[in-house]
């Protein structure tokens, strides 16, 4: 399998600045940093501050994480500037249907302190609702408040019953994506169709860095089992949000451009699919 035909793999020449076109014009960092769970307040405000000192430049919050506020106040008070920044919400499931999103677009935004964001998701793929959302996120994308719009959660199912209807494309699909959950058929069908892939719970939620295969790369290579699994993503085409509220986490995790793994390996790495899940399947919503 090719899993690059359409998207191309990624120029990582950059190290931590490196990324790559999702739209015309429009550049995501090929890593970011995940704030699920990350609590409220001060924590996310710290997690924040610390990958942007170890160099991340993309953030991936949404309105259900509670903490859009506080990922807000750290890129303001940041010396980064904001265009160098990439940052991204998502529409929570209660307020799907275009008028809704349109409004929680909005409280969104605000939440943030940004004039635009930029990428802006379905969190999941609400049935009856999922198609007026998008109509909704194709007029914030024309109207420039999102400079990108996209999905998460979206099956080959949902995203050819998309098609169906709307004639944009998302940007990225964001899913859960790991060696223990290695999607190829979604991959390649993502690739294909100019969609970005983007890895959700890439580390397993930090429950099977302790799988031999893993280990022994890790070991072979001087780096942890987190940077590998990590790589993997990136060699894949795929970008990686792990999450950690701790800063030499947070630097670990962004240290991933100085060393590659070959094809013998990334093989042993794809080999790992059990089709683990540490999130819902939403092949089980229609
Ligand atoms: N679209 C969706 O439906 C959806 C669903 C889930 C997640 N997400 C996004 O994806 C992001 C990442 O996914 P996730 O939070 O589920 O899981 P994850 O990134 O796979 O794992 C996070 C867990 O791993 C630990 N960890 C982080 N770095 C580590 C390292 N180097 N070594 C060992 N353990 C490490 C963290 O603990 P510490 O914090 O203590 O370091 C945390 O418990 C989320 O934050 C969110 O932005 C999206």
């Amino acid at each position: 399998m090719s899993p690059r035909s359409a998207r191309g793999a990624f120029d990582l020449s950059e190290g931590i600045h490196s990324t790559t076109e999702i739209r015309p014009g429009l550049r995501m960092p090929v890593l970011g940093l995940g704030v699920w769970q990350t609590p409220a307040g001060i924590a996310t405000e710290e997690a924040v501050r610390a990958a942007l000192r170890s160099g991340y430049r993309l953030i991936d919050t949404a309105a259900m994480y509670g903490n859009e506020s506080d990922v807000g106040r750290a890129i303001r008070h940041s010396s980064v500037p904001r265009e160098e920044l990439f940052v991204t919400t998502k529409l929570w499931n209660d307020d799907q249907g275009y008028e809704g999103a349109l409004a929680a677009f909005e409280r969104s935004r605000s939440r943030l302190g940004v004039s635009t964001v930029d990428l802006y998701l379905i969190h999941w793929p609400v049935p009856g609702k999922r198609e007026e959302s998008w109509r909704a996120l194709t007029q914030l994308q024309q109207e420039g408040r999102a400079r990108a719009i996209g999905v998460s959660n979206f099956t080959i199912a949902h995203l050819e019953a998309l098609a169906r209807v709307s004639e944009v494309t998302p940007a990225v699909n964001q899913v859960e994506f790991s060696p223990f959950l290695f999607q190829a058929e979604l991959l390649e069908y993502c690739c294909s169709h100019g969609i970005q892939l983007e890895a959700y719970s890439p580390l397993v939620r930090g429950r099977r860095l302790d799988h031999p295969v893993i280990g022994a790369l890790a070991a072979a290579h001087g780096k942890s089992p987190a940077q590998v699994v990590l790589r993997w993503d990136l060699q894949h085409g795929v970008i990686p949000i792990p999450k950690s509220t701790r800063p030499e986490r947070i630097q670990e995790n962004s240290q991933l451009f100085d060393f590659e793994l070959g094809p013998s390996e990334m093989a042993a790495l794809d080999g790992l699919d059990e089709g683990l899940r540490m999130a819902w399947d939403p092949s089980e919503i229609g």
